[in-house]
C-alpha cells in the first residue's frame, strides 16, 4: 500500500524508511533506521525529485504510481547519483521510458558509468539555468563535493522551497513525521543529523559554506532534504548549525574524552581527570572507543572545543581503535580545537608522541601540554599532575589562559628507542647505555622530540 504525506498542495514526499540495514553506507550505525527522501510534483508537468536506495524500491515505486495518478511523469530532476538515492533510477527510466531525465554533464557520466546506460533526450543544465514546469519556476545551482562532485541542488521560486540533496539530511527514519517541526529536533533528532553531516560530509567544509552563501542570496522558505525531515519552519535555526559546522566551530566549550585502555589503567586516569573537570563545572563527555562506534565520537570531537585522547601503547604504537579515530577526525579535515594528550605504556610509552603526530598533520590543532604519561597506572604523586592538567583544560575552555604550545614550552626531556620504542628519561643518555628491553646499544635511540 502507498504511503505519501503532502509537502504542499501541490508536492507530495514519496520516499521510504528503512530499519533493516544496521548501517548507511555499509558502516555508520543506523539505529534508528533511515529515510530516503524523494517528492513528486504535480504542476502542469510532473517533476520527480530523486529516486530511492535499492533497499526501499517496491515502496517507492507504489507511492509513485499513486502519486501520478495516471498521469505521464514527464521530468526526472537528478540531483545527486550516489546509489542511496539513484539506485532505482536505472529502473525508473525503464518503467517511465518517456520521463526526460534533468540533471547535469556529471550526473550523466554516473548514470552511465552506474546504470550502463545513455539517456535520450536528457536535458544538461548548468548553474543558474531555468525550467518552468507550469506554475513552478526551477533555478539549478551547483553543490560539487555536498556530497559528490557531481551534486546540485534546485530552486522553486515560486513556493520557495530549496531541494537540497544531501544537505540538511540526517539518519533517522522518519516515523509518520515529515517535517522537523512535528518533532523535538534539537532533543531528539540533532545529535543524529550532527552525526550524518561530520561523518558523511564533514570533510567538505568549504564547500558546504560555498552552498549556504548560494543558499543565503534565496528567500528560501521550505528546505526538502535527500534524508530526514522537511525543515518549513525556524530554518535559521539548521542554517546556523550548519555554518558553524562547516566551519568547523565547536557547538560546545567543553571536553570530550575518547579513551583506549586494555586493562583499566588509562581509563582510570581519564575517568578522575573528568572528574576534575565536572568539579569545576567543565561539560565533559567520555567516550571508550572500542565500545563506541568511531562515527559518534568523530561527530563528539566536533561538537565539543577541547578533545582529550588518552591512550596505550601497543605494539609500539598508539591503540588500534584510538588511531582509527584520529585518522578518521584526520580524514575529516577537523581543526580548531584545544587537544591534550595521556599515554600509556608499561615498559615504553610512545601513544602520545604518536599521536601529536597525527595532531601534527592537521590544522589549527593546539596542543595543550605534553603528554601526560602514565605506566600502567596511575603512581602514587601522580594525582596532581592531573589536577594541574583539569586545571589548565578548564582554564582554556574558559578562556583564561594564553594557548601555550607543548612544542614552545615543557618538551619532553628524553630518548626513544628507535627499535623497540623504550624511553630514557634524562637530558643524557650515557654512552654505555643499553636498551634494558631490546638490548641495543645507546646509538639506536633518539633524542624524543
Ligand atoms: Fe545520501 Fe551522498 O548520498
Amino acid at each position: 500500500m502507498y504511503c505519501i504525506r503532502n509537502v504542499t498542495e501541490d508536492l507530495l514526499w514519496i520516499g521510504a524508511n528503512d530499519r533493516q540495514h544496521p548501517t548507511f553506507e555499509a558502516t555508520y550505525p543506523v539505529p534508528r533506521g533511515m529515510s530516503f527522501n524523494s517528492y513528486l510534483l504535480l504542476d502542469e508537468k510532473t517533476v520527480l525529485f530523486d529516486t530511492v536506495d535499492r533497499s526501499v524500491q517496491a515502496q517507492f515505486f507504489e507511492n509513485l504510481e499513486k502519486g501520478l495518478n495516471g498521469r505521464k511523469l514527464d521530468y526526472v530532476f537528478v540531483h545527486h547519483m550516489e546509489p542511496d538515492h539513484a539506485a532505482t533510477l536505472g529502473d525508473l527510466m525503464i518503467r517511465y521510458p518517456e520521463a526526460t531525465i534533468v540533471c547535469n554533464g556529471k550526473v550523466i557520466n554516473l548514470i552511465r558509468q552506474f546504470h550502463c546506460t545513455d539517456p535520450k533526450g536528457a536535458i544538461l543544465v548548468n548553474e543558474g539555468d531555468t525550467l518552468d514546469t507550469g506554475r513552478h519556476h526551477f533555478t539549478f545551482v551547483s553543490a560539487p563535493m555536498v556530497h559528490w562532485p557531481e551534486v546540485m541542488v534546485s530552486y522553486d521560486s515560486t513556493d520557495k522551497i530549496l531541494f537540497s540533496a544531501d544537505a540538511f539530511g540526517t539518519f533517522g527514519a522518519l516515523n509518520g513525521i515529515l517535517f522537523a517541526d512535528e518533532v523535538d529536533f534539537d532533543r531528539d533528532w540533532l545529535d543524529d543529523a550532527r552525526r550524518y553531516y561530520t561523518n558523511i560530509v564533514g570533510k567538505y567544509g568549504a564547500q558546504v559554506t560555498a552552498l549556504l552563501g548560494k543558499a543565503s542570496k534565496l528567500d528560501i522558505q521550505t528546505i526538502c532534504p535527500l534524508h530526514g525531515p522537511v525543515w518549513r519552519k525556524d530554518l535559521g535555526y539548521i542554517l546556523d548549525k550548519y555554518a558553524k559546522w562547516a566551519a568547523y566551530e565547536p557547538e560546545v566549550q567543553g571536553v570530550v574524552i575518547p579513551f583506549a585502555s586494555v586493562y583499566g589503567g588509562t581509563e582510570n586516569a581519564a575517568n578522575i581527570l573528568a572528574c576534575r573537570l565536572a568539579e569545576q563545572g567543565i561539560p565533559v563527555k567520555m567516550y571508550d572507543v572500542s565500545v563506541t562506534d568511531v562515527s559518534y565520537v568523530l561527530s563528539e570531537c566536533f561538537k565539543y572545543s577541547h578533545i582529550v585522547f588518552a591512550s596505550t601503547t601497543y605494539n609500539n604504537g598508539i591503540f588500534v581503535t584510538m588511531e582509527n579515530l584520529l585518522h578518521d577526525l584526520a580524514h575529516h579535515a577537523l581543526k580548531n580545537r584545544t587537544v591534550a594528550l595521556i599515554q600509556n605504556g608499561s615498559w615504553a610509552p610512545t601513544s602520545g608522541k604518536l599521536m601529536a603526530q597525527i595532531l601534527e598533520g592537521m590544522k589549527d590543532m593546539k596542543l595543550l601540554e605534553a603528554p601526560f604519561t602514565l605506566k600502567s597506572t596511575l603512581a602514587p604523586g601522580q594525582e596532581s599532575d592531573l589536577d594541574a592538567l583539569a586545571q589548565a583544560l578548564a582554564a582554556s575552555v574558559r578562556g583564561e589562559e594564553p594557548s601555550v604550545s607543548a612544542e614552545q614550552e615543557d618538551k619532553p626531556h628524553g630518548f626513544v628507542c628507535k627499535i623497540c620504542g623504550f624511553i630514557y628519561e634524562g637530558d643524557a643518555l650515557p654512552a654505555d647505555f643499553v636498551c634494558p628491553i631490546c638490548r641495543r646499544p645507546a646509538s639506536d635511540f633518539a633524542p624524543l622530540t
